[in-house]
């Protein structure tokens, strides 16, 4: 692991995934093909279907903006294996479908909002017929014993995959994170090439962060937790649909940068039935979670068909973006404070500030724990810039070794989702 490289990384903690393709004009989530056991054939219409009308990638880097979020990820190609980049090794691509390279545009439009780029990339390919059909646990024509693998050459498939990761490498001006998808069974690290792979990715891209799954997926950590990472280790873990209840650690305790993904409804691609979606206050305080355990959140959004973040999202962004604009300080460029997890909520930390976050409203005063009056500078409310007072009566008096900050008589959260007490520290006090 490489602490230089990743701490723009471990400083941004809020990112944006998009999961978008072909599949979006189904509405029945990225594994559709999968799912139903749809052949390419039959896939064939959808692709050629698929000219999103309202697709503008500035809309969506805006909304990623507004939402506080620092980096995006964007599937550049998913397991259904359409590119949705210009490529000479494929004419499966949405520059030869509909004359567009929605990667160039979408890296374009979030660069121009100050925001990191990131590329998904799938290491499956449901659409190369090189790659193991029958009998693979996840293809759609698996239960087709006509397509067996006899002719296929999985090192052709191979030179395809390592060749677009290069095109991708090469094309794009700058690529902050590329994030491959994702190692199962047998094909694991040695089966990709892994290691030819990532000193190739690592030579075009030098700063570049890798996630972890090319030695495994959601399930599983990978060699990045050894005490000799392999060169296939990645950069960070990355956790799916789940907040590490104690962040992630190597072998020998020291915190490893991590990011969970997390859907905002049940599905990564447009799902057209499943409004399932989580509150907007719900996904401020699991941000704040995963910061507080020194871990990001990328957030997932699915466009439809057409290209529209589907209403729900576009609601959440904009609720999540109005909490960010008054207290995102307590998030980006944040972490774990070194404190045990307070009752009301959660502390992050940063330089010499401490965060308490306030989710549940206390009797009186907020007890601050972890800290000693001497070694106080200041505190505020981080919402409104608020001076704070300690609070000092007999009842408190009661344990003086602690400090209690009080909101004064409004019993109320000034901020019902998440109300931040920022402790300034003296300098050399900490
Ligand atoms: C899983 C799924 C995939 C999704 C990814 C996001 O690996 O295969 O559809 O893109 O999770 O983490």
């Amino acid at each position: 692991m490489c602490a230089d490289r990743t701490e723009w990384f471990t400083k941004a903690r809020f990112g944006m995934f998009i999961h978008w393709g072909v599949y979006a004009l189904i509405g029945r989530g990225e594994w559709v093909r999968s799912d139903e056991e749809i052949s390419t054939e039959a896939y064939e219409p959808w692709v050629r279907a698929f000219q999103p009308k309202h697709f503008d990638a500035h809309v969506w880097a805006k909304a990623a903006r507004e939402a506080g979020m620092q980096y995006v990820v964007f599937t550049a190609k998913h397991h259904d294996g359409y590119c949705l980049f210009d490529s000479a090794l494929t004419e499966y691509t949405s520059m030869h479908y509909a004359g567009r390279d929605y990667v160039r545009e979408v890296l374009d439009a979030f660069r121009a909002e100050g925001l990191r780029v990131g590329l998904y990339y799938s290491l499956l390919d449901w659409h190369h017929p090189d790659y193991p059909h029958y009998g693979d646990r996840h293809h759609p024509c698996r239960n087709d014993s006509g397509e067996s693998n006899e002719n296929r050459d999985f090192e052709r498939y191979l030179a395809y995959m390592h060749g677009q990761v290069q095109e991708l490498c090469t094309n794009y001006g700058r690529i902050d994170i590329l994030w491959t998808d994702f190692s199962y069974d047998d094909l694991r690290a040695e089966a990709w090439h892994g290691e030819e792979l990532v000193s190739m990715i690592r030579r075009l891209q030098p700063g570049i962060l890798l996630n972890n799954r090319l030695e495994v997926s959601g399930e599983g950590f990978g060699t990045l937790l050894d005490e000799k990472p392999a060169v296939t280790a990645g950069d960070f873990v990355s956790p799916e649909q789940i907040i590490p209840p104690d962040g992630i650690r190597n072998w020998c305790g020291e915190a490893v940068p991590w990011e969970a993904c997390v859907t905002m409804n049940n599905g990564w691609g447009y799902t057209e039935k499943d409004h399932w979606f989580k509150p907007a206050d719900m996904l401020v305080r699991k941000l704040v979670e995963c910061v507080s355990k020194g871990g990001n959140l990328l957030l997932n959004v699915g466009p439809d068909g057409e290209g529209r973040f589907p209403p729900e999202s576009e609601a959440i962004l904009q609720e999540i973006g109005a909490w960010m604009r008054h207290s995102g300080e307590s998030v980006v460029g944040c972490g774990y404070s070194g404190l045990p997890k307070p009752e009301y909520g959660r502390i992050t930390a940063k330089e010499d500030c401490l965060y308490y976050h306030v989710m549940e409203a206390q009797i009186g005063g907020i007890p601050l724990r972890g800290i000693s009056r001497e070694t106080i500078e200041e505190i505020t409310l981080l919402k409104d810039g608020r001076k704070m007072e300690i609070e000092d009566t007999w009842i408190t008096g009661n344990y003086p070794d602690l400090v209690f900050a009080s909101f004064g008589e409004d019993p109320r959260l000034p901020d019902a989702i998440d109300t931040v007490i920022k402790v300034k520290r003296k300098k050399n006090k900490q």
